[in-house]
């Protein structure tokens, strides 16, 4: 039996868009399958009004994997020395997205390692030839932490997204996944300069991350709510096996999916990802992504011969696939359960600017 209380935090919730932390920590820590369904059932119809049954797609073009930080949980860490490192050239990347546009992608999403190796003027220049060679596609960057003049450059050059999750927002916590350089602060502060510049803003945290509590989820919640992105990536954390979190276990897959309701409830119109790590830690994880209130899915535009090197967690999926065969595998399996992937930049919306469907 659901109690009750449960079901009036999630009344409350959808009602009033949010919860104390003491009302989400109690929601996270005992929900049961009747209140997911519950939940679900309110997060779908909440994306049906919106969205209808439009699944948005993106191209991940996954450019480097030189990354000059060591973050605890992440396997292109500096000091993996086990990784077979890559770089594409601008030749390269503007192939993938030649090759995404012919099969209906309207957003490229570039992400990489923290590498320095290109400059800010080659940076600079990737983005103003993917502009001026695709003017209707969305560009996204996610290339992690850099100075708000760098950010506003590549604004101008013709970038519009940005996805910079902030893995915890929790100080203490935020330690205890990164090496001692990197901070919280600046995390906040590169997720602040990006909205003020202009760019629409992904943040978002791995869902049972190493010494993670649900007070900590709470506060990732209300910081959400606080940032107000107009995207939000969740996914379970998975171990990788030269990391110094191999030996954790893999985040919650209920737990995760819960939250992509929880997400629907809290921010309607919010663009969220049914991410490949939920789709790795499950078969039917990013179809059951959707049916919880996902309405993106990011498939891999990348060349098949760098996939495997770009392996954040173990076992990741569609690293031997070419992007044609993910595109079609994603729209049957999206077909399956009743949406449809659309040709569409799929824009952040205000809810003024959504005409409920
Ligand atoms: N498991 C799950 N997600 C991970 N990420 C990095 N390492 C892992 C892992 N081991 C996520 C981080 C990062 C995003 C690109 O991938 O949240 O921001
Ligand atoms: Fe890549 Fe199914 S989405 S193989």
């Amino acid at each position: 039996m659901s109690g009750i209380r449960m079901r009036n935090l999630i009344d409350k919730l959808e009602k009033e868009r949010i919860l104390s932390k003491d009302e989400l920590v109690y929601l996270l820590s005992n929900f049961n399958e009747e209140d997911s369904q519950y939940l679900f059932q309110k997060a779908r119809a909440i994306s049906q009004k919106y969205f209808g049954n439009r699944i948005y797609i993106r191209g991940l073009v996954e450019f480097t994997n030189y990354c000059k930080n060591d973050c605890l949980y992440c396997g292109i860490r500096k000091s993996n020395r086990n990784v077979e490192r890559y770089r594409l050239n601008k030749d390269q990347i503007l192939n993938c997205c030649r090759n995404g546009y012919e099969l209906g992608f309207r957003t490229f999403v570039l992400q990489g390692g923290e590498d320095l190796k290109y400059s800010v003027d080659e940076m600079e220049d990737i983005i103003k030839t993917i502009r001026d060679n695709f003017p209707d596609c969305a560009i996204t960057l996610s290339i992690g932490e850099r100075s708000y003049d760098e950010y506003k450059r590549y604004f101008e050059a013709g970038a519009n997204r940005y996805l910079l999750r902030h893995e915890t927002a929790n100080d203490v916590h935020y330690g205890m996944l990164h090496p001692k350089n990197m901070s919280l602060h600046t995390r906040k502060e590169c997720l602040y300069n990006l909205k003020k510049i202009g760019y629409q803003v992904g943040a978002g945290f791995m869902v049972g991350s190493p010494y993670q509590t649900m007070e900590n989820i709470a506060e990732d919640l209300l910081f959400i709510h606080e940032l107000n992105p107009q995207m939000v990536g969740i996914g379970p954390f998975i171990p990788h096996k030269d990391t110094p979190f191999n030996n954790f276990k893999a985040g919650s897959f209920e737990l995760t999916l819960f939250l992509i309701g929880v997400l629907r409830l809290m921010i309607p119109n919010l663009l969220i990802p049914a991410t490949t790590a939920l789709g790795t830690i499950n078969p039917l994880g990013r179809e059951k992504g959707i049916l919880a209130g996902a309405n993106v899915v990011m498939p891999n535009l990348s060349p098949v011969n760098v996939r495997k090197k770009y392996q954040l967690y173990d076992n990741k999926i569609c690293t031997g696939e070419e992007a044609a065969e993910c595109r079609m595998c994603l729209q049957k399996r999206v077909e399956k359960i009743g949406y449809e992937i659309v040709v569409d930049r799929g824009d952040f919306k205000p809810i003024e600017e959504l005409v409920p469907c």
